[in-house]
């Protein structure tokens, strides 16, 4: 069993508190840089993201779902253990998945045979990361997004809510794919792109 310190105090951060208790794992309590907040479902606020030092029996995980914020804390935290949160009910495939430190895989989410996921990753609830994916660092595939196989998601990016991905595309770094869009071309310039086929938001 270990002790886990959650980053963050939103939404996010709720729904890795669940996944930390469904794994039989210790909810230790919560740092946040919001000096107001002293306790949070009913859990202890400890201090500030500066503060994980005093807790050297503890693992930590970064819950804030906006990529350049969870690489920034990763960033000011050296030498932190990071906890990688599985949700119980997402399904991994036993064959050469890699799954980088401080990533979450929510409920539901399907990672299928050697998939390499980054460090600090969201794999959201239900999203679907199917066979040979590279995803980048700190990078987040949203709720019921759809990755084909062999699809490369670079450093950062936002995989939008229910989108999905043609098989063998590459998307580069920090891009941000709007909700319910399809991309079906590589993408090879950071920006925002929506709609069906994918074009980039002007
Ligand atoms: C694409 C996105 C980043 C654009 O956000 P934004 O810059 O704030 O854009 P706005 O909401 O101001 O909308 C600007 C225009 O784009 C359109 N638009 C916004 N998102 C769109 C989408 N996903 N697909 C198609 N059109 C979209 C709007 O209808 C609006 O059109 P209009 O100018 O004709 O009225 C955002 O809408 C989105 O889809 N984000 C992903 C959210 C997500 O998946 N979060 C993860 C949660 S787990």
């Amino acid at each position: 069993m270990k002790n886990v310190i959650i980053i963050g105090t939103g939404g996010h951060a709720k729904v890795i508190a669940d996944i930390v208790l469904c794994a039989g794992d210790r909810l230790v309590g919560f740092l946040t840089s919001d000096r107001d907040k002293k306790e949070f479902l009913g859990y202890p606020v400890l201090g500030q993201e500066a503060d994980y030092c005093k807790f050297p029996d503890c693992s930590f995980i970064i819950a804030i779902g906006d990529n350049r914020a969870r690489e920034r804390i990763a960033g000011a935290m050296p030498g932190a253990d990071w906890y990688t949160a599985i949700h119980p009910s997402a399904v991994i495939s036993r064959l050469g998945v890699r799954i980088g430190e401080g990533s979450a895989i929510m409920a539901n989410a399907v990672v299928n045979p050697c998939a390499q996921i980054g460090a600090h990753c969201i794999i959201n609830s239900s999203a679907v990361v199917e066979h040979d994916n590279v995803t980048g660092d700190f990078s987040h595939i949203s709720v019921g997004a759809k990755l084909a196989g062999t699809v490369s998601v670079g450093k950062r990016c936002l995989i939008g809510v229910g989108s999905c991905v043609r098989e063998k595309v590459c998307i580069t770094g920090g891009c941000v794919i709007g909700a319910g869009a399809a991309v079906v071309d590589d993408i090879t310039e950071p920006g925002v792109y929506v709609g069906v086929p994918a074009r980039k938001m002007k």
